[in-house]
């Protein structure tokens, strides 16, 4: 039968399963029981999470080892392990960069809308563009899986990088980019469905390397599918931006999308509406070619405002910048993102 000197030989170099250090490196084992008569061993341990798939893990582990050593019988106590220890061993890096962890101070805003077109890609990149511009330091995530768009609309030629196994996001224009993108090959389609699809979404944020963000924005797919779903579950504290034209059945559309952020708790920011008007450069007189009006029905419905209006024009063209969707500073819709930037700012500062 075995002796206590020889359980705690078995059992010294398992790992506590969160800090990964062995329980001789934390002093996890604090009780040794054993009973020669009955083949019995009963142990207590401290470790750093309870009640998780992990100390599951860890108590199948153990009772396996033990009885390999000839117990019958295992009774296994945990406990938790004292802060300090925690402190000591936490894996800080990994803590420290989940964005989802809750202690980072990154404010999270959603781009959505219920009509696939209307701009959320454009108006994303914009934003995260005009407050870099403000000095912030931003982040994107494109969040439309199966119709990435952002690396192409920000000119983004080059591919992220690895740190040790940590995906370094690319850079452009000030704003740190992740995309599905940039993992696919050849512009071929994505055909991922369900959990891949969350778990890709969920790395987007655990693996990258995002360093202090203070906004990351989001690209949502249109409408209200999976992948939005997902992003509410996910962050449950992002704000949103609700995306229309000012064509009566896109805001009407566009307002299911913002249903489902009050019924997830999201706060609306505002609404941006966008493609508004046509200004000719000629007479300056505007045209509103989609109608008018959707922008500020759809802010009513979510008893919010319209916080910008786009005009219907492109960025100008630049020789030696290539960024298709980048609207400049001095154009006329950069200066009305700049606007819409400091808004955001001083709704959420
Ligand atoms: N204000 C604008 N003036 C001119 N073109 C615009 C404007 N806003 C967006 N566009 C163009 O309209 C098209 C759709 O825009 P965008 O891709 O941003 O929409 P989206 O809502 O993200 O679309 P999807 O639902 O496919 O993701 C793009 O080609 C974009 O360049
Ligand atoms: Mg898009």
């Amino acid at each position: 039968m075995l002796t206590e000197e020889q359980v705690i030989e078995l059992l010294h170099p398992l790992k506590d399963p969160f800090l990964h250090k062995t329980l001789e490196e934390t002093g996890g084992i604090e009780e040794i029981q054993i009973k020669p008569d009955k083949k019995h061993v009963s142990v207590k341990l401290a470790i750093a999470k309870l009640n998780t798939g992990e100390q599951m893990q860890l108590q199948q582990e153990i009772v396996n080892v033990l009885k390999r050593g000839g117990a019958v019988t295992v009774g296994l106590r945990f406990n938790q392990l004292a802060d300090e220890v925690i402190a000591k061993y936490q894996p800080a890096s990994e803590e420290k960069a989940s964005l989802l962890s809750g202690d980072v101070d990154t404010k999270f805003i959603s781009v959505a809308s219920g009509k696939g077109g209307v701009g959320k890609s454009t108006v994303t990149v914009n934003l995260a563009v005009a407050l870099a511009r403000l000095g912030k330091r931003v982040g994107i995530i494109d969040a439309d899986i199966y119709g990435f768009s952002v690396p192409d609309m920000m000119g983004v030629e080059n591919r992220p990088s690895l740190k040790g196994n940590r995906i370094v996001p690319v850079e452009r224009f000030g704003v740190k980019i992740i995309s599905m993108g940039f993992f696919v090959e050849d512009n071929s389609p994505v055909i991922w469905r369900g959990p891949r699809l969350g778990k890709m979404l969920t790395s987007f944020f655990k693996e990258v390397e995002w360093g202090d963000l203070d906004y990351l924005l989001l690209d949502l797919p249109p409408g209200t599918g999976d992948i939005a779903l997902d992003v509410h579950n996910i962050l449950p504290t992002s704000k949103e931006i609700i995306v229309t034209t000012p064509h009566p059945t896109a805001a009407f559309v566009a307002a299911r999308a913002g249903q489902m952020a009050l019924k997830t708790d999201h706060e609306i920011l505002g609404v941006v509406e966008n493609m508004s008007y046509f200004q000719s450069r000629l007479t300056n007189e505007k045209e509103y070619v989609f109608g008018k009006g959707g922008g500020d029905k759809l802010a009513d419905a979510l008893q919010t405002e319209v916080i910008g209006r786009l005009s219907l024009q492109q960025p100008y063209e630049e020789e030696d910048v290539f960024a298709p969707s980048v609207y400049q500073e001095d154009h006329p819709n950069g200066q009305e993102y700049r606007k819409i930037a400091a808004k955001v700012i001083s709704k959420i500062e």
